[in-house]
């Protein structure tokens, strides 16, 4: 897989300090509440599990599985729900947690989904921002790194479903995608 890939951005040894950061920063502003964590499949699970060990506090996990990529390189800008949230979340704080933040769409769609279904507040941590790609308003909370406007993969992102067990992130050579 390394052969793949044009240029390491985030290596191994700075994600697990950036998860570590932000699990210890969640810990501090969770103190005595009990969030809901709600992990979003699939690119989010590694760094799910690399934060949930520095959060110590009292906190529910759920995932739930939203798609718009389609193996692609480039967001068909509709969003479809892969699986329901199974939580009640009527009342809870959440913490969403994502691999990356480009153009937004998936981030938007998924808060006003907490809010319909009565959420309290919804907070968002993500391993990269990619603020050049932004096409609707939205933020996150919790920042790993912010990113390039270039595709990226590992450490959870994939590229038609690959890559995503490499334990850094990184650019995918051009010549991979035109195969
Ligand atoms: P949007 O555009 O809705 O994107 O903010 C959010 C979801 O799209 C995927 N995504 C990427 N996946 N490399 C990837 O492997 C990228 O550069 C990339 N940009 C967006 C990702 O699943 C994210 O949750
Ligand atoms: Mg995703």
């Amino acid at each position: 897989m390394d052969n793949d890939i044009e240029k390491v951005l985030y290596s191994r040894d700075e994600i697990a300090g950036a998860a570590k950061r932000l699990g210890k920063e969640l810990t501090r502003d969770y103190a005595g509440r009990q969030p809901l964590v709600i992990s979003v499949l699939k690119g989010a699970i590694l760094f799910t599990v690399d934060v949930l060990k520095e959060f110590d506090v009292y906190a529910d996990i759920d995932f739930v599985d939203v798609s718009s990529y389609h193996g692609g390189t480039e967001s068909s800008g509709k969003v479809d729900l892969v699986r329901e949230i199974s939580s009640d979340i009527k009342g809870r704080d959440i913490i969403l947690v994502e691999d990356i933040i480009d153009t937004g769409r998936t981030l938007k769609y998924l808060i006003q989904l907490l809010e319909e279904k009565g959420a309290h507040d919804v907070k968002v941590c993500t391993l990269l921002d990619k603020p050049e790609g932004r096409v609707v308003d939205v933020k996150a909370d919790y920042v790993g790194f912010n990113v390039p406007n270039e595709f990226v993969v590992g450490y959870g992102l994939d590229y038609n479903e690959l890559y995503r067990n490499l334990p850094y992130v990184g650019i995918l050579k051009p010549s991979v995608y035109q195969k």
